[in-house]
């Protein structure tokens, strides 16, 4: 019997699994849990015996992928697929699959509720400051940054978007601005929110030169992820300058000395907390569930990230 793994560190919502549960079992497959586990090895061991594992951010290694003796698909239940080694998939002929959209609603509801609470003064009681007419730079035109836009439109704020893989007519036609270079986006906006994936051309690639082009009062709102950002950088920019903010669903690695020298200009989840709705989990849930199902049933590639 073909055998789905669902295997999360960060476990979905119980409903979800339920949902999974509901299509892999109705499909005639198997489905088996590994949650909230702690160590690489109960991932390699619980992949030994399965056809298709859901992961969420969990590492998949090449060692995960060569523990997998009958491992045919890894669907990655989210957007970004940079905890997953392709070369290794690639290799071994396992298809790797992410589930675009589905959790990216939950995403632009975090980056405005940490914009919120940081031009709040993260509600200490102190006079903060409105996002009505302050200027907004989405980074990175996709799936999450397009609820970022709609969301900001209701905000009141005036919206900008750089994207060099998306027309400029199909932002002009969401009612967003349209920038043509990164430079630009950063020189215009007082909050910036990053929606880049993590890949070898964006690491490190938000420095301090970019970060510097912010005008007064700058808040960087990184929902993306931790590696995008120049760490060294981010030190200098709030060194050099005490208007400048920083909110991130992730601790960057340079928490400790955040804490010690820049009290109350940052903010981070303590956990990688974005997509983490029932909403979201279903979404994501399901239709990796599906999406595993029409693969092993009917070879359906779609939505396979190494072709
Ligand atoms: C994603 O890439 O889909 C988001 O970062 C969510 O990741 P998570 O499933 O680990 O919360």
């Amino acid at each position: 019997m073909t055998k789905v793994l669902i295997a999360t560190d960060k476990p979905f919502a119980k409903i979800a699994v339920d949902e999974i549960r509901k299509i892999i079992t109705n499909a005639g497959f198997e489905l088996v849990l590994l949650e909230k586990y702690t160590q690489a090895s109960e991932l390699n061991d619980a992949v030994s015996e399965v056809d298709a594992v859901i992961i969420r951010s969990d590492l998949v290694t090449p060692e995960v992928i060569s523990a997998g003796k009958n491992l045919k698909i890894v669907v990655r239940a989210g957007a970004g697929y940079d905890n997953v080694d392709l070369k290794a998939a690639s290799e071994k002929g396992v298809v790797v699959m992410n589930t675009p959209g589905q959790n990216s609603n939950a995403v632009a509801e975090l980056a405005f509720g940490m914009m919120v609470y940081m031009a709040r003064s993260l509600f200490n009681g102190t006079s903060g400051t409105e996002l009505r007419g302050k200027t907004l730079g989405i980074h990175a035109y996709g799936n999450v940054g397009k609820y970022v836009a709609q969301i900001a439109k209701g905000f009141g704020m005036d919206v900008y978007a750089f994207d060099p893989f998306i027309s400029k007519e199909s932002i002009l036609n969401d009612g967003i601005k349209h920038i043509e270079t990164v430079e630009e986006l950063y020189k215009t906006c007082q909050y910036v929110s990053l929606h880049i994936p993590a890949n070898a051309q964006t690491k490190k690639s938000i420095n301090f030169d970019l970060l510097n082009l912010m005008p007064k009062g700058a808040t960087l709102v990184n929902t993306a992820r931790k590696e995008v950002i120049c760490e060294d950088s981010l030190i200098k920019i709030f060194e050099e300058r005490s208007d400048f903010k920083y909110v991130s669903d992730v601790e960057p690695d340079c928490k400790a000395l955040f804490s010690e020298k820049f009290s109350g200009r940052f903010y981070f989840t303590p956990k990688k907390m974005g997509a983490q709705t029932s909403e979201a989990n279903i979404n994501a849930g399901i239709a990796a569930a599906n999406q595993i199902v029409q693969f092993i049933k009917n070879g359906d590639t779609t939505y396979q990230v190494n072709k």
